[in-house]
């Protein structure tokens, strides 16, 4: 078991801090779980932490330095609180390994996000005081089970069911980070999305860093699986298998590629109940030159037509993306031709990146030939022209009635709550006494914004999950 710092009688408290993606919120979950099951328990807040775990994000050099910056000064606490352990996990972990403890000096331990199950006997060993402990991990070993520990609570959970990728953009450090594509076999999904709606969870999202590659490298399905809706490809199997699963009211899947957006997929959106209307469809760009240099393996006229496909099974389906602006080369012609792709494509909201440099993609031996000012315009443009078409969108659905699933109080005002529909629109009402979260209520919408909606419950709704 873990070895408290001296003195110490209460279990020693965990603090996970978490920059990145969904998969990162995911790791955390599964690490703070992973860790109260031996015996730690979890702090409310760095300050009062005895362990302190930052999992980090490479995707884009400012992720990487805004984590060192904080693993720095959580390091430097230590002199005001010794015995105090600090460690960093997740992509950067695994992209820098033991270079991060000759960057951070002090720091306890390196984990990578595949190895993360080593976790209790690393803090362990920084215990014993056999720091720091590095293991980044890498080779075949990482092809295993991911952590499945949850911590209770909440209408929504997050699964992982593909890790890693094998796609290679060249721009994209994820391939060095997270390693290998590998599915994990549908049976250990479908056992815990079960245990997760016996706990109360409603909605799940299925995670993957390419979500539609599931199934391509390795098996999912014993042979013998027969889909009722005649699916044959892996991924509408599982999102069949998922929703006849008692008691889900939502399934999620996220990031798409439009090569895995084939007609079944469609089908699949449009048939299993539960399945929400809505798909994360990053696009990067609009300009087939640089769609090939980005190897993304497609172009504009293909993503469109992906889109078409979708739009025409799926009724109401949003659609959301990301850019990269600046890739080496850009002209603006090329950024023009993106800015029509996302007006043809009608995006519901578009997350917009500067493209940074990532030491070990093909694209790094380019140059960087877009200035940080001009990817700074480019950015303020393409977030423009997403604002009014996102107002324009939801302006459309004032005076509808929409199907929102409740979260909770809003942050801004408590008097309000704030939920979500099904096509991942935050929806913020006027709370009503008895709401839990988790409860599935009609509201009319009343106003729209770029982004938010706002509106009244309908009455006479059910009000628990
Ligand atoms: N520079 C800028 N943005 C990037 N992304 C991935 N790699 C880079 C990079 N090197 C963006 C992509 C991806 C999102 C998660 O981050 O748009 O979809
Ligand atoms: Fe997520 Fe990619 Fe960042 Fe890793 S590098 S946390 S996979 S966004």
């Amino acid at each position: 078991m873990m070895r408290p710092s001296p003195g110490r009688t209460a279990p020693p408290s965990v603090y996970v801090k978490t920059y990145g993606c969904q998969m990162n919120e995911r790791d955390s979950e599964s690490i703070a779980a992973l860790l109260i099951g031996h015996g730690y328990r979890l702090a409310q807040d760095e300050v009062d932490a005895d362990v302190i775990l930052v999992n980090t994000c490479s995707v884009r050099g400012k992720a990487e330095e805004k984590a060192i910056g904080k693993l720095g000064l959580l390091v430097a606490g230590k002199r005001e609180r010794p015995g105090l352990v600090v460690g960093a996990v997740g992509c950067m972990a695994r992209r820098l390994g033991g270079e991060l403890v000759r960057r951070v000096k002090g720091l306890d331990f390196v984990v990578g996000p595949r190895r993360l199950h080593t976790l209790p006997a690393v803090v362990e060993a920084v215990y014993a005081g056999r720091g720091p402990v590095i293991d980044a991990g890498e080779g075949e070993d990482e092809m295993a089970e991911p952590l499945t520990e949850h911590l209770t609570g909440g209408p929504s959970a997050f699964v992982n069911i593909l890790l890693g990728c094998d796609r290679h953009c060249a721009y994209c450090i994820v391939p060095v980070v997270r390693g290998r594509e590998w599915s994990r076999p549908a049976d250990g999904v479908l056992r815990e999305v079960e245990s997760l709606v016996s706990r109360g969870v409603r909605e799940v999202t299925l995670l993957g860093q390419s979500v539609m590659s599931y199934g391509r490298v390795n098996p999912v399905w014993p042979g013998e699986y027969v889909s009722r809706l005649g699916f044959r490809e892996p991924l509408p199997r599982l999102l069949e298998a998922v929703g006849a699963v008692e008691g889900i009211r939502r399934i999620r899947f996220t990031s798409g590629h439009p090569s895995g957006c084939t007609v079944e997929l469609a089908r699949a959106m449009a048939e299993i109940p539960g399945v929400c209307p809505h798909l994360h469809l990053p696009v990067q760009s609009g300009s087939d030159r640089i769609l090939g240099m980005m190897r993304r393996g497609y172009t504009a006229g293909y993503y469109l037509e992906a889109v078409r496909r979708l739009r025409s099974a799926v009724p109401g389906l949003a659609l959301t993306t990301d850019v990269i602006v600046g890739f080496p080369g850009e002209t603006e012609e090329d950024f023009q031709a993106t800015r029509s792709l996302m007006e043809e494509a009608v995006f519901d909201n578009a997350f917009i990146f500067k493209y940074s440099p990532r030491e070990g993609t093909p694209a790094a031996a380019m140059k960087d030939d877009v200035t940080a000012e001009e990817k700074l315009r480019r950015n303020h443009v393409l977030l423009e022209d997403q604002d009014k078409r996102g107002l324009r969108i939801n302006e459309a659905l004032q005076g509808t009635t929409l199907e929102v699933m409740a979260e909770g109080p809003s942050l801004r005002n408590q008097a309000r709550w704030a939920g979500r529909t099904g096509s991942n629109k935050i929806v913020i009402f006027e709370s009503v006494a008895g709401i839990e979260a988790g409860a599935i209520v009609q509201v009319r919408i009343d106003k729209a914004g770029a982004q938010t909606l706002y509106g009244s419950i309908q009455p006479g709704e059910r009000l628990t999950g």
